[in-house]
């Protein structure tokens, strides 16, 4: 385990338990599949007006929609430090944190000597525009509190070691001229150069401030800075705000107030906290098992956003991690990509340049795979609406009268899609220039199409399906009870009740489940033979974790009780009674993972198998 990753479930934890205190009641009446999202506590998505979705709002919406492919970039004077404090390697952008690095050590080794002479804002967005990506978004203030632009804090790029230029202003001039949308991330929280900031308790005393401090942190750096981040770079396509630890919601109002009155288009993440904010961010790296399209509007696409790295080992640039050639990754991001995509989501995808302002050709490489790949393809992105189906076998897209099926592989040269009602008229490959018609066979909801290896792509293939509908019609995906009576929840056919959760597709297993009692999965199932059912659950925790099965008539606790780390079924103490009709069966964390469960908790299932009368 990483242990800037664990600080950073530290400090999370704590704000989880602190918010998570007032909010007990909420959860008991927490009864719907309600799509949230948080960071950190209660983060809740939804909380901003209607009334907020403003023609300016909708219409950079409508693009972001559109654009589904972003860069963000993690550059600050931690990229000087190349991740290594005392010759030992530490962190990429947690290293003061990770490091303990006192504050005027830090100033000293890291932000006085960081002078990006060859930062060229021209050469990064080449890099973008060659990887397909249509917005750029870069961190102007990150949890080292060091201000990457011209700020009154002195404690800035421009002045503080005497560099004298404002990259961003370069960036967002650049990025003007060539049409490329530009964001800021902000850090509003964390701040470990600051007294009353979140997080740095090696200079100054605990990580959470006396509200006080932090109160004069917060409207003595946080708002000025956003205020001249929004007033002084022209237009800002989006704000995105990040682990929001003690932000009450006037704090939170404050910014929506502020970004939206310098900025009335600029759209603002969920990171903000407290459920306020334009779009729903899901946790780092974040996949979901299904199709979710909960945070739209009845009249406006709003889509969820997930984030990644080309780099390994954090965000930041570090010598470890910030050059490695990930040539044979390309298919996994690309194929990434078309499951964020197909699930309803937009994708950031993160580089991390050196200190000296270049990005390394290692992540351009990785980026421009992904760019080649959509200069063919890009049509099943672009754009592209969701997978028709709920629970697709692969990554799906969808627009007016198309849908588009992105292969990893492709076995005996067959692809086979269950659970597709419209008539398909013509299916071929999107690469292939001269859209030669692939033979298939469709039986009901049963199709089979025969791609001849030579049009087979080298990374993700994409089939394109034109059918008979403008919408594609599907089967009914709820799940059925089986003949025998069983009932069988796996995690790969729930819905998430906030993006706070990820999931493996490989293993069909979730993880970072029971971090927070909000985590939702949620079940729709067709009980045909009803009666008593005994519980079985397949996890890897022990008896620390325990959550609740809830059907609309009941609750019942339920124990990981297992060896933690091993994949084990097991029964579980009492029982559930379903009657006949279509049930949501829903799971939420009862308790918080313990410590030491937490890293190896991951959730597979649940069999409901009935009590012989
Ligand atoms: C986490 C980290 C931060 C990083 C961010 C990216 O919140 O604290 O270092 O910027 O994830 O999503």
């Amino acid at each position: 385990m990483n242990k800037s990753i664990q600080q950073i479930i530290s400090i999370l934890f704590i704000g989880a338990i602190l918010i998570g205190c007032q909010n007990n009641k909420k959860e008991e009446a927490n009864n719907t599949v309600d799509y949230i999202t948080e960071t950190s506590g209660d983060v809740d998505f939804g909380k901003t007006d209607v009334s907020a979705y403003t023609p300016e709002i909708r219409k950079n919406m409508e693009k972001l929609y559109e654009d589904k492919f972003g860069m963000f970039i993690h550059w600050g004077p931690y990229a000087q430090l190349e991740g290594m404090w005392n010759g030992e390697k530490k962190s990429a952008e947690w290293i003061m944190k990770v490091g303990q690095i006192p504050v005027k050590d830090y100033e000293r080794e890291a932000a006085a000597k960081f002078k990006p002479v060859n930062f060229n804002a021209s050469e990064w967005i080449d890099i973008a525009e060659n990887a397909g990506m249509r917005f750029m978004v870069l961190t102007a203030k990150h949890h080292d509190g060091f201000a990457m632009y011209k700020s009154q804090h002195p404690y800035n790029l421009v002045e503080f070691a005497d560099f004298g230029r404002d990259i961003y202003k370069e960036l967002a001039e650049k990025c003007a001229e060539r049409d490329m949308n530009l964001g800021f991330y902000y850090s509003q929280s964390q701040d470990w150069h600051e007294k009353g900031g979140v997080g740095n308790d090696w200079d100054f005393e605990g990580v959470l401030k006396p509200q006080k401090d932090f109160d004069d942190y917060f409207y003595n750096k946080v708002t000025p800075q956003v205020k001249e981040l929004t007033e002084n770079y022209g237009d800002i396509f989006m704000v995105w705000f990040d682990t929001p630890i003690q932000m009450d919601d006037e704090k939170c109002q404050l910014m929506m107030d502020i970004v939206k009155e310098n900025q009335p288009g600029a759209l603002v993440n969920s990171r903000l906290g407290n459920g306020f904010g334009h779009f729903d961010v899901s946790i780092d790296n974040g996949k979901t098992p299904s199709v979710s399209t909960a945070t739209w509007l009845p009249d406006l696409k709003v889509p969820w956003q997930t984030h990644e790295s080309v780099t390994q080992g954090g965000w930041g640039y570090t010598s470890y991690g910030g050059d490695l050639d990930r040539t044979k990754d390309y298919p996994d991001f690309i194929y990434s990509f078309c499951r964020i995509v197909g699930n309803g989501g937009v994708y950031l995808l993160n580089v991390a340049p050196r200190p000296d302002g270049t990005i390394p050709q290692s992540q351009a490489n990785s980026l421009r795979a992904i760019g080649e790949w959509l200069e063919v393809n890009g049509e099943a992105i672009y754009g592209a609406d969701p997978s028709p189906l709920k629970f697709p076998p692969y990554a799906i897209t969808s627009k007016p009268g198309k849908v588009y099926l992105h292969l990893k592989e492709i076995t005996n040269n067959k692809v086979d899609l269950t659970g597709l009602l419209s008539k398909v008229n013509k299916a071929y490959v999107l690469a292939d220039t001269s859209k030669q018609a692939l033979s298939f066979k469709q039986d009901n909801d049963e199709l089979s199409v025969t791609v001849p290896t030579p049009l087979i792509q080298p990374k993700v293939t994409v089939i394109a399906l034109e059918i008979d509908d403008e919408k594609a019609k599907v089967i009914d995906e709820t799940l059925q009870q089986e003949e025998n009576g069983m009932i069988k929840l796996p995690v790969s056919k729930c819905e998430f009740a906030i993006r706070r959760i990820s999931y493996d597709y490989d293993t069909e297993l979730t993880h970072r489940w029971g971090e927070n009692v909000k985590q939702g999965l949620i079940w729709t199932i067709n009980v045909k033979q009803p009666g008593a059912f005994k519980v079985i659950s397949e996890d890897t925790g022990d008896h620390d974790f325990t959550y609740n099965l809830i059907t609309s008539k009941e609750t019942l606790e339920l124990n990981a009780k297992g060896t933690i780390g091993k994949l084990t079924k097991k029964e579980q103490e009492g029982i559930v009674i379903l009657s006949k009709g279509i049930h949501q069966i829903r799971v939420y964390p009862k308790v918080t993972t313990s410590k030491k469960t937490k890293h190896s908790y991951k959730f597979k299932g649940l069999e409901l198998i009935p009590v012989n009368k």
